[in-house]
């Protein structure tokens, strides 16, 4: 096998042998070499029904050929200026059209750069200096949100290396519970500057808020004097044009964005109301810099995501819902036939599977779920050429790109899969 080679390779050059701690998994994973539309093709020559597409970030799929076109066109007239283009206003200009609580924003390169000097200037802006976050919620690999985080951190306690200095001040809050959030904050108050949380728990498998909890922690902020920050690096431009805010119609002080932005290229953003945003330097004295921030390339591509995202609203968003429920219908209709004890939360263009006799709602109950069932799953969805996050802790998302036919496909993986789980 080439990608088994390409893995004993790897590990003597690469630490761990991946560049991401999400893209291990035991014995090896395989290697991509190419990707279009709804499909992955491996080093060893197989092509798979691709539900990772970039943990989200492929909205319209691998290579939409409007994002390719206005990379190309961009690579003729240079890939970095390291000064401003008008290209940035536009895109800016863009943002603050579509997303609620965008008067102003500051492009940055990755989800994780975006919710680290979004933190900043909450403490900077309230003269506060502890962050509240959610059990299972992942915001980046950084020393202030790391405690109790999703995805590839679930399995790990704690980072080694973040300062224990930092981690005390980030407060950890149960999801779906605004009881245990308000005590949080209240027992906190004169410390606390934000809380930030992904509005739809992706990073713990799928949970979803319940009726009311985002309007409740809106509340539960404003009255105390913290700023809410909703981390939309997963739900901006997926859940709907402007995101979880308006998906939910929730206005949060400051939002984060990165992954389907950049329709596979690189870059985040940060935006939220004036005064704070205000803050970052020049104008301000928050520092937050970067060299390849706002770079020609990345800026094309996100133009062009949103252009087509703004054109095609009304066909794409009702379109990727329609193909994610006939997934979700087609595979609970074989988890009935099965007899196993499975739970599946699903919402716009997201799904995940759980081997869980409760209903999953936070961490702790997505945590309950059998994660070796899980395991099993994906390896013989994988024989059946549907590749999905390959761990529990993770959400399968559905793209412009994915079919009719390539959701028969995958409800055909899922029960043959199923049925053989519920046999052992
Ligand atoms: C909700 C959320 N926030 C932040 C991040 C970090 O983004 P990046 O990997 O681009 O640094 C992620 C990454 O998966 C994420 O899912």
């Amino acid at each position: 096998m080439k990608s088994e080679q390409l893995y004993t390779r790897a590990c003597k050059v690469l630490a761990g042998g991946v560049n991401s701690p999400v893209r291990f998994y035991d014995p090896y994973p395989f290697f991509a070499t190419a990707a279009r539309g709804s499909k992955i093709t491996t080093a060893d020559h197989q092509t798979y029904l691709d539900y990772c597409m970039g943990y989200g970030a492929l909205l319209l799929g691998h290579g939409h050929p409007s994002v390719l076109d206005a990379v190309k066109s961009q690579l003729e007239n240079g890939t970095l200026f390291c000064v401003p283009t008008e290209r940035e206003i536009k895109l800016a200009e863009m943002l603050s059209k579509v997303v609620p609580c965008a008067q102003i924003v500051r492009l940055v390169n990755s989800g994780s750069e975006a919710t680290m000097h979004a933190i900043r200037l909450a403490r900077a802006f309230t003269k506060k200096n502890d962050v509240v976050k959610f059990a299972g919620g992942y915001h980046g690999a950084h020393d202030y949100v790391l405690a109790k985080a999703g995805s590839g951190a679930a399995s790990i306690p704690a980072s080694d290396g973040v300062l224990e200095e930092a981690a005390s001040h980030t407060l950890v809050a149960p999801y779906n519970d605004s009881a245990m959030l308000e005590r949080t904050i209240e027992k906190n108050r004169a410390n606390v500057a934000c809380v930030i949380i992904e509005p739809v728990l992706a990073n713990i498998g799928l949970a979803l808020p319940e009726k009311g909890y985002l309007n409740e922690v809106r509340k539960i902020t404003e009255q105390n004097d913290v700023l809410l920050i909703f981390d939309e690096v997963v739900t901006g431009f997926r859940l709907a044009l402007g995101g979880a805010g308006e998906f939910f119609g929730i206005k949060p002080d400051i939002a984060t964005f990165a992954k389907a932005l950049g329709g596979g290229f690189p870059i985040g953003a940060i935006a939220g109301k004036k005064e704070i945003m205000q803050q970052l330097a020049p104008v301000g004295s928050v520092y937050q810099a970067s060299t390849f921030a706002g770079n020609p390339v990345s800026v094309a591509a996100a133009i062009a995501t949103l252009e087509a995202l703004l054109e095609g609203k009304n066909s794409i968003y009702p379109q990727v819902a329609r193909t994610c429920d006939s997934i979700v219908n087609g595979i609970r209709d074989m988890v009935a036939a099965s007899k196993l004890e499975c739970r599946i939360n699903s919402i716009g263009s997201m799904f995940q599977l759980f081997f869980a006799t409760e209903k999953v709602r936070d961490e702790a109950s997505a945590k309950k779920a059998n994660a070796l069932s899980f395991r099993r799953l994906y390896d013989e969805i994988l024989k059946r050429d549907v590749f999905v996050p390959p761990s529990q802790f993770e959400t399968c998302f559905v793209s412009y790109a994915h079919t009719e036919d390539d959701s028969d496909r995958t409800v055909d993986a899922y029960g043959d899969a199923l049925r053989r789980i519920a046999k052992k």
